[in-house]
């Protein structure tokens, strides 16, 4: 049998972000730059490529797998992966999910549905929709919202990804809070963390979610959940809304040690840790067509695979070059 994927601190590695796109058809303030380089379209892994490697990675033990992009929406013929990587649901595929904002989901949420998705993570940062023009630089939030009711109605649960701003969208966290519950959604509250440049000062930016959970448990009764993904959050039952609320806090609190997790570029690099610049190129060894350098080239990311990562908002400057769109976090 085909080993299974382990690090060198003996962390099992099951799931893997799959970015298949670097593009975006948003500019968040805090995720990219208003003048952004994509890489050239010939770069990427082609479909099938991606295909091939979702299914070595099944072979090497990983359950979950979730698309990521930048926006994985803008990949052309994207439902073909989905729906192949779905024939490996049962077949030692768990799940497969993708992180999406949503502005391209209504016309396909229930193809996705058909594939074998189950539940969904949206990035949404406001409710207001001139905030969210101002957060993501070129959003119509009314076209987002229709997206999360097409999935909402194609049955996929959906939760919601707020990324907690200072001054910009903290006064809508109660609110975001009380809407997610009466729609039904999850929420995951994240801290930003400093990856690539963007226009303007992170730390103006940042809050901390210690503060903004004593702020929210003044309102509600957060009871701590049982309910893990495998992923960075930390979930709470909220009893005044019967939702559940999740907080992912790179800078208050890490969570590395239960890491369960890598991520591969559109074009094939595989990286261990969000926060490091260790990496291993994979792109080569796929176009090759020799199996064993593909194996290879993941074990050695195993052997390489950083301890923790360590993000500091106050460092002059990002802990690591590349923004949060090449690797999809
Ligand atoms: P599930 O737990 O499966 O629902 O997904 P998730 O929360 O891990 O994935 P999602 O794509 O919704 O990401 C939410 C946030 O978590 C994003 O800001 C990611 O960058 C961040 N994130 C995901 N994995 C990691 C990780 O390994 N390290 C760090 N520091 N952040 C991560
Ligand atoms: N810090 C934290 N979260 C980020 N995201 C994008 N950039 C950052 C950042 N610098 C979030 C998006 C999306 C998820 C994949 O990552 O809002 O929900
Ligand atoms: Fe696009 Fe997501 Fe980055 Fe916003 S956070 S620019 S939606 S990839």
């Amino acid at each position: 049998t085909i080993p299974g994927l382990v690090d060198g601190f003996g962390r099992r590695i099951t799931y893997v972000r799959l970015s298949v796109t670097d593009r975006c058809d948003l500019r968040c303030r805090y995720c990219m730059s208003e003048r952004m380089q994509f890489l050239p379209k010939s770069e990427l892994m082609t479909l099938e490529e991606l295909a091939e490697l979702a299914a070595i990675l099944v072979d090497r033990g990983v359950r979950r797998i979730r698309l990521t992009g930048g926006e994985p929406l803008v990949r052309r013929n994207i439902l073909w992966l989905v729906e192949t990587i779905g024939h490996r649901l049962g077949d030692g595929l768990d799940e497969i999910t993708m992180t999406t904002n949503a502005t391209q989901l209504a016309p396909i949420a229930q193809r996705l549905r058909e594939c074998g998705v189950r539940r969904i993570n949206i990035s949404l940062d406001s409710l207001n929709e001139d905030r969210f023009r101002a957060i993501t630089r070129r959003g119509d939030l009314r076209q987002v919202l229709g997206g999360i009711a097409a999935a909402r109605r194609a049955g996929l649960a959906v939760k919601i990804n707020m990324v907690a701003l200072k001054d910009i969208n903290e006064d809508e966290i109660e609110a975001m809070v009380a809407w997610c519950g009466e729609q039904g959604f999850g929420l995951t509250l994240i801290e930003t963390m400093p990856l690539g440049d963007v226009e303007g000062d992170r730390t103006d930016q940042y809050l901390p979610l210690d503060a903004v959970k004593r702020r929210l448990q003044e309102r509600y009764s957060l009871i701590p959940s049982l309910h893990r993904t495998g992923g960075p959050a930390r979930y709470f039952d909220v009893v005044e809304t019967g939702g559940r609320i999740g907080f992912i806090t790179p800078m208050t609190n890490n969570f590395c040690d239960g890491c369960n997790r890598i991520r591969i570029t559109a074009t094939g690099t595989i990286y261990g840790c969000l926060g490091h610049d260790q990496r291993v190129e994979l792109r080569d060894a796929m176009r090759s067509g020799a199996r064993d350098a593909v194996h290879r080239a993941l074990d050695a990311v195993m052997a390489a695979k950083p301890r923790r990562h360590d993000f500091r908002i106050d460092a002059a400057r990002p802990a690591v070059a590349r923004h949060m769109s090449v690797t999809g976090g």
